[in-house]
């Protein structure tokens, strides 16, 4: 079934509602949402400290399930904006979504940048079909740039990768989210070292990948927004795809949406847009969307939560 097309007036009511929602910070996400203006300081010491990424929710939902009761969650598309940043916590975990079997440039690029104070540390990458080298790129990705992981595990959730899969089939199938999810918090609650073998399968599955599609080993999605998105006739110009973009590479021009600039392919902004009218542009090997009217965000993360810890955005 079509959605129906949504009016600027109703869009911009959900843009007014997200806004709200960010402002009383339901999700417990302590971002800083206006980076022109200085970062907060950091608390000096934190106990659970949880620095995310996310597109869709998922790698949220799973940082807040993780940060519990008296965790912090802080964002990375945030916290990127910190010249030198130290973070001093008795655990302290990652957790972002595998893209191209590694962690977003976003994420490799605070990894070298961040230094952490920590008993524990951890990282957790969500995925949706194959999550294969991930485990040990980052931890060589981290003890490069002096961080000796504890932990590294990765939870299979709904994949967002447009190109490939049609949402309505993801959001279908179990995954048996509950599961791995209690299976990483009791490793973590007990400090468990353990970091997920990759098998020489997996490694082999992956070389296949990266000489199929010949895209770069170390930033394999990171790049210009306007190669790869377009918007159609739906788009009312409300401007959720410039409020949910990490590097705030959309604007509104005569009324309509326009990509332009750094992009992780994160595809934020296309899951989001309330009209569903951000569309990918096919770049072969790469396939067309299954359906471009199937979207999708976490069920347990709203628009606001997206917005607040990704918006570059003054309000
Ligand atoms: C550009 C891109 C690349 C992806 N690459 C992989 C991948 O290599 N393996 C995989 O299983 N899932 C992959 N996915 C799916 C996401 O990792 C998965 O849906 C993740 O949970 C999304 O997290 P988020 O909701 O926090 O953004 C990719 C998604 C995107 C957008």
């Amino acid at each position: 079934m079509k959605d129906p097309k949504i009016s600027r007036r109703d869009a911009l009511k959900i843009m007014g509602a997200a806004c709200a929602t960010t402002l009383l910070a339901g999700c417990g996400v302590a971002t800083a949402s206006e980076p022109e203006t200085p970062l907060e300081p950091l608390q000096k010491k934190y106990k659970r400290l949880i620095l995310f990424f996310t597109a869709t929710g998922n790698s949220l939902y799973i940082a807040r399930e993780l940060a519990g009761e008296g965790g912090t969650l802080l964002s990375i598309a945030q916290e990127t904006h910190r010249e030198n940043p130290v973070y001093e916590a008795d655990e302290i975990g990652i957790v972002c979504p595998i893209f191209c079997f590694i962690p977003p440039t976003i994420v490799q690029e605070f990894i070298k940048k961040a230094t952490f104070h920590a008993q524990y540390l951890f990282c957790i990458g969500t995925y949706g079909a194959n999550s294969t080298i991930f485990p040990e790129y980052t931890q060589k990705l981290c003890k490069e740039h002096g961080k000796e992981m504890n932990y590294i595990n990765t939870i299979r959730m709904v994949d967002n990768y447009l190109p490939y899969y049609d949402m309505n089939q993801q959001k279908a199938e179990d995954k048996h989210i509950p599961e791995q999810l209690a299976e990483v918090k009791a490793a973590i609650n007990s400090r468990t070292n353990f970091i997920r073998p990759v098998s020489e399968q997996e490694k082999g599955f992956c070389e296949g990948y990266y000489r199929h599609s010949g895209r770069d080993r170390v930033n394999p999605t990171f790049t210009r927004s306007e190669k790869i998105f377009f918007t159609t006739d739906a788009c009312i110009g409300c401007s959720v795809c410039q409020s949910v973009c990490p590097h705030e590479s959309w604007s509104v021009v005569d009324g309509k949406g326009k990509p332009e600039g750094d992009c992780e392919t994160c595809f934020a902004c296309v899951h989001n847009c309330p009209s569903k009218a951000i569309s990918i542009i096919p770049t072969p090997p790469e396939p067309e969307e299954p359906n471009r009217n199937a979207r999708y965000r976490n069920p347990n993360v709203k628009l606001g939560d997206i917005i607040q810890a990704n918006s570059q955005r003054k309000f």
